[in-house]
């Protein structure tokens, strides 16, 4: 086995740099990166969380690859086939390009780049991250440098890449939109296109696009309207009923919906006299939204005839098999990136290896397990728990 390189990347940027010297005589430790705590975190959220299959002899890599994970996420329209459904999120794994050395970018399902506007974005002021019980907030603000400098510095890599890069585009008016889509269409290395619709719109005052079944159609059409490349929307958790707006979208011309992009959040400053992000408000990520991504998935996937990716606190095997079962179709990895860039591709293998303990070619049976077997049953009907 190859050594891991320990690293520490940045929200920001997707910069890696070397992770600290360890001291002499302290012992190793098996996260490097301070973001997020998440062993302790993960204790909670393991307890009645679906268990992986005991393993017999480690399976070998010829074993592995026989065991089909591909998976198809525009199946209504020609077809948009990963290799696996192990994915990267948005804005945890920068332009991919700079994971090149720690990580074989190639194997991974997809690449999902960071969120990507018509002009360049600076983000917003600092703080912009903080550590947050089994997780992190982040108030980044979409900093990039526009869609003509993403096309121009990343997308000839891209075109060598054996992994799809699915380019996650963000805007602020339907026209915003459209026109990085324009740009990016036809360009070679770009794969698909996942929209952020996380963001205010300011044709309607600044009402987020995600939280309006209307808003959330019409954006999608539009795009839709705009491109044939395979068409991703991102679902938000910041709303109180997720299937009508789920529903729209698709009715629209999706090809797939990925869920969850982060939960609002502040956190306060320790002299306790102003919140501690520059911008207020930030998105909160990592295990402690699992459940809250795991609840939009399975509410969703029974309203929508469209693949679903999940995103959302995934730190292990267990996590891809729990959001497999309440009907993902693939899962999107994130913040815990920031602590092992290694995961994404481990859990490639580790899903190939719990299908060959449970004597399965392929993991399409692992989808969908938990989802509820009648038509009738009360999450299709609305009446599941609502605080
Ligand atoms: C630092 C950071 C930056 C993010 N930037 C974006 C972005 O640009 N576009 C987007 O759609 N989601 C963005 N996200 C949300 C993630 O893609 C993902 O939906 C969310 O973090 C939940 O997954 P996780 O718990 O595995 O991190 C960002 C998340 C983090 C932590």
């Amino acid at each position: 086995m190859r050594p891991r390189k320990r690293v520490v990347t940045s929200p920001a940027g997707g910069t890696i740099l070397p992770a600290r010297k360890r001291k002499p005589g302290r012992p190793r430790s098996r996260r490097p990166s301070r973001l997020p705590p998440l062993p302790q975190g993960r204790s909670l959220v393991l307890e009645g969380s679906g268990a992986t299959s005991p393993r017999r002899a480690e399976p070998s890599a010829t074993e592995l690859a026989a065991v089909d994970l591909s998976v198809d996420l525009a199946p209504g329209r020609g077809g948009f086939r990963l290799a696996n459904p192990i994915l990267v999120a948005s804005g945890t794994f920068g332009y991919g390009v700079e994971y090149g050395e720690v990580v074989d970018v190639q194997r991974l399902g997809a690449v999902c780049c960071k969120g990507t506007t018509l002009k360049p974005r600076v983000g917003n002021v600092t703080p912009r991250v903080t550590e947050t019980p089994a997780g992190m907030l982040n108030s980044i603000g979409l900093q990039n440098p526009g869609v003509d400098a993403v096309v121009e510095r990343y997308a000839p890599t891209w075109t060598a890449w054996q992994t799809s890069v699915i380019v996650n585009v963000a805007g602020e008016s339907i026209a915003d939109y459209v026109e990085v889509c324009r740009r990016l269409d036809g360009v070679p290395g770009v794969a698909a296109i996942e929209l952020n619709i996380s963001c205010p719109n300011v044709g309607k005052g600044g009402l987020q696009f995600a939280i309006d079944a209307e808003a959330a159609g019409a954006v999608t059409a539009a795009v839709r309207r705009t491109t044939d490349l395979p068409l991703l929307v991102k679902l938000s958790p910041n709303v109180a009923d997720v299937r009508p707006i789920a529903r729209a979208i698709a009715a629209a011309g999706a090809d797939a919906l990925t869920a969850v992009n982060t939960l609002s959040g502040i956190a306060v400053a320790s002299d306790r006299r102003r919140p501690l992000l520059g911008n207020v408000f930030g998105g909160l990520s990592g295990p402690a939204i699992k459940p809250v991504a795991l609840r939009v998935v399975y509410e969703v996937a029974q309203v929508v005839d469209i693949p679903v990716v999940a995103i959302g606190g995934v730190t292990e095997l267990a996590d891809v098999l729990d959001f497999l079962a309440v009907g993902a179709v693939a899962v999107q990895v994130g913040t815990a990136i920031f602590a092992d860039p290694t995961l994404p591709v481990r859990l490639i293998d580790e899903l190939a290896g719990e299908c060959l303990a449970r004597g399965l070619s392929s993991y399409q049976p692992l989808v969908g397990t938990a989802l509820p077997p009648r038509p009738d049953a009360p999450s299709a009907k609305g009446v599941e728990y609502r605080p």
